[in-house]
């Protein structure tokens, strides 16, 4: 069974690729930003709680990502995608933690490196056609602020553990999956 972290900045190629990965391979796909902005989305208490810091372009806590991740990987019998998670040493050190709970390791992270400019003209294009609340100027500063703070500390976590593998993600969507494939394979 493969259970495998994309990881990235914003506007990375994380849900772009992970579409080809979870179909290739047979995952399951969880994307802690999807579940996020459905909670959102449906008014719940926790939508109502989280949705000033998603907008700030700031984390959520760890406590509640660790949850719904805790209950995906309960409920999942294929390997999964993890997808904007971990986004913090201690959420990585918890992930290692509840797989090994239901006698799973993490198989590989996989890093889509992008450079700042390319990432921050995706997510100005995105905000043209999807209009997601997050996708704006001063918002997008914060995302990638957040990003190289906390997030970055994870890349160095996989790599001690000689799990973290890159992948140029600059190219066509195509291209970029044929790298990932031929790195998973
Ligand atoms: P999340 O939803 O994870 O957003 P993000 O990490 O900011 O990244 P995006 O989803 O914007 O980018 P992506 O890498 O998926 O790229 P995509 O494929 O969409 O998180 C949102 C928020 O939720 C966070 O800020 C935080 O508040 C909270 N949150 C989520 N997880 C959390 C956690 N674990 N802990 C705490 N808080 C958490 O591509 C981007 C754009 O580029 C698209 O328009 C796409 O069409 C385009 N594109 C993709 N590939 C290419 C290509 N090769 N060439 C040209 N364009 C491309
Ligand atoms: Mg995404």
């Amino acid at each position: 069974m493969k259970d495998i972290v994309i990881f990235g900045a914003p506007g990375a190629g994380k849900g772009t690729q992970s579409d080809f990965i979870v179909s290739h391979y047979g995952l399951t796909h969880v994307s802690t930003g999807d579940l996020l902005r459905s909670e959102i989305a449906a008014q719940t208490d926790l939508g109502l709680r989280i949705k000033a810091i998603m907008e700030n372009g700031q984390l959520v806590s760890d406590d509640i990502v660790v949850d719904m991740i805790d209950r995906a990987i309960a409920a999942d019998t294929r390997g999964m995608l993890f997808d904007g998670f971990p986004r913090t040493v201690a959420q990585a050190q918890t992930l290692d933690r509840l797989l090994s709970a239901h006698g799973r390791s993490l198989t590989a992270m996989v890093q889509l490196e992008v450079p700042e400019a390319e990432l921050i003209r995706r997510l100005l294009e995105r905000a043209k056609i999807q209009g997601r609340s997050d996708d704006n100027e001063q918002t997008i500063a914060n995302r990638l602020a957040e990003y190289r703070a906390k997030t970055l500390p994870v890349a160095e976590y996989y790599a001690s553990q000689g799990k973290r593998h890159t992948v140029d993600g600059l190219g066509t969507i195509e291209e970029i999956a044929a790298r990932i494939r031929a790195l998973l394979d």
